[in-house]
């Protein structure tokens, strides 16, 4: 059995697709806590699904070593395989994801590298792309750059706003995020750690359970973004 935590900041829909999909008896992952960075609105969804949950909030402490000394220590009491970022706003530092390296991963509203950072159904819409979408990374030092894992790309209309556009990407947040936990649980995604770099290693499978809005349920998921 996988062993997750899910880290979040604010009304979690992230956690609770994974919260969704776990629950279900064939797949072999479970959320084991919910930690957020401030009394966030998705904790009250985990915890009616009967998973554990717990506030840090940030603002209470002096600094940023301090929360995630607090952090580090209730993660560690967890005993969890995979560290999710949910729509985790915190930014987390080197050391803590040196200390969990190779475990923490993060879905990231756009087509990394492209927008990393904030406001990128904006800038897409700004930068008038034809292409806008949602990717799955591990975590390493640098922001919203480790290794991807997989990427879901929606087309940019031209009656799109930040907002039409953040729901269309969401939706496929919702598919991408489960399908990588699915993956990983089976053992069809792993890490080699054994490099400078962390390489992911995907086993072409079928997946267990059922992913709302996605029928194939099949690893590795195509990858549209080179499309045109
Ligand atoms: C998502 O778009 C996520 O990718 C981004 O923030 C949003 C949070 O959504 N980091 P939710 O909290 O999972 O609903």
């Amino acid at each position: 059995m996988l062993r997750l935590a899910v880290l979040i900041s604010s009304r979690g829909s992230n956690m609770q697709a994974l919260i969704e999909y776990t629950l279900q008896a064939d797949v072999p992952a479970e959320i084991i806590g919910v930690i957020a960075d401030n009394p966030a609105k998705g904790l009250s969804h985990a915890a009616a699904a009967g998973i554990h949950t717990l506030a840090i909030n940030k603002s209470e402490y002096e600094n940023r070593a301090a929360f995630e000394d607090v952090l580090a220590q209730h993660i560690d009491q967890l005993d969890v395989d995979i560290i999710c970022l949910a729509g985790f706003m915190s930014v987390l530092s080197g050391d803590f994801c040196q200390r969990y390296y190779g475990k923490i991963i993060n879905i990231h509203p756009s087509l990394l590298p492209a927008y990393k950072g904030l406001d990128t159904h904006q800038r897409a819409i700004s930068d008038e792309a034809k292409w806008h979408g949602c990717s799955v990374h591990i975590v390493t030092p640098k922001i919203d750059d480790g290794p991807l894992l997989a990427q879901k790309a929606v087309a940019v209309d031209a009656n799109d706003t930040a907002t039409t556009l953040a729901a269309k990407v969401l939706s496929e947040e919702h598919i991408i995020y489960p399908m990588i936990i699915g993956a990983l649980a089976t053992g069809l995604l792993r890490f080699d750690l054994s490099g400078a770099q962390i390489t992911p290693i995907n086993i072409s499978g079928v997946l267990p359970g059922v992913i709302n809005g996605d029928d194939q349920m099949r690893w590795p998921i195509a990858d549209i973004t080179s499309e045109s």
